[in-house]
């Protein structure tokens, strides 16, 4: 080990672990989807992205993320293609995905929930008949939408956030259902409100490629559990939730 080598640099500057670029971690996400990846003065930022870095400094590793768009993000193409190393998207770890997809330990629980405008006569999925709801294209709160809703509801899927939200405040929709602390975040200004949530037990996992991955999946697992130990997962938590 030569002089001013950091001595947190894993053997070889992370060479074992198989990155596309080695001693870069690069990261594919889907954004906006505060608050757990966002853009701020230019920058990516929010809790995925927070936590992404931490692992990767744990490891050595530089990051650079990539904004790929969610579905291919969670069926494992983005992932197979190589077009980044893991994926960091507040993706919930489910069967389906795990057939084309490795997780790492989960690092977020979340549920589903139904925003709608605040003098919405909507309260419940019931409500729902011969409406309209919103949803972002290949994700949990789509699949629930289509196992749950009434029939007659019409279901949109839009393939960002960036488009389902504006979707509601032009009334192109009555109502979106996704994950509970991105529509909690919409409820901000008081003009939209959560009337029911969906206790789904959903939780979050980093994903990696199947093939050629495990070394990469150890070493973050063993970085979440460390970021646990020394209380700073406990920080990034409570910079971005208030419970
Ligand atoms: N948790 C949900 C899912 O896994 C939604 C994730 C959407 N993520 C995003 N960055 N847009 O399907």
């Amino acid at each position: 080990t030569g002089a001013g080598a950091s001595p947190e640099v894993s053997p070889g500057g992370g060479s074992d672990l198989a990155l596309i670029t080695p001693g870069t971690l690069t990261v594919c996400s889907d954004i906006p989807y505060p608050p757990f990846e966002f853009e701020e003065g230019g920058e990516y930022t929010g809790f995925d992205m927070d936590i992404i870095r931490e692992v990767a400094g744990g490891l050595g590793l530089d990051v650079v993320i990539k904004d790929v768009g969610f579905d291919g993000l969670q069926s494992g193409a983005s992932l197979a293609a190589g077009q980044c190393d893991i994926g960091a998207s507040a993706m919930t770890i489910t069967e389906a995905r795990e057939k084309n997809i490795d997780f790492s330990e989960p690092y977020y629980d979340s549920l589903q929930s139904l925003l709608v405008p605040k003098d919405s006569e909507i309260k419940a999925l019931a409500d729902l008949a011969g409406k309209r709801v919103g949803v972002q294209q290949g994700t949990t709160g789509e699949a629930y939408a289509r196992e749950h809703l009434p029939k007659d509801t019409e279901i949109l899927a839009y393939p960002s956030d960036a488009e389902l939200f504006p979707a509601l405040q032009s009334g192109g929709v009555d109502a979106v259902l996704q994950d509970l602390p991105v529509n909690l975040g919409h409820t901000q200004d008081g003009a939209y409100t959560v009337v029911e949530k969906y206790e789904t037990d959903e939780q979050y996992g980093f994903a990696v490629k199947e093939e050629g991955s495990e070394a990469l999946l150890k070493a973050v697992n063993a970085e979440l559990a460390e970021l646990r130990e020394s209380g700073k997962y406990q920080e990034i938590y409570d910079k971005y939730f208030t419970e």
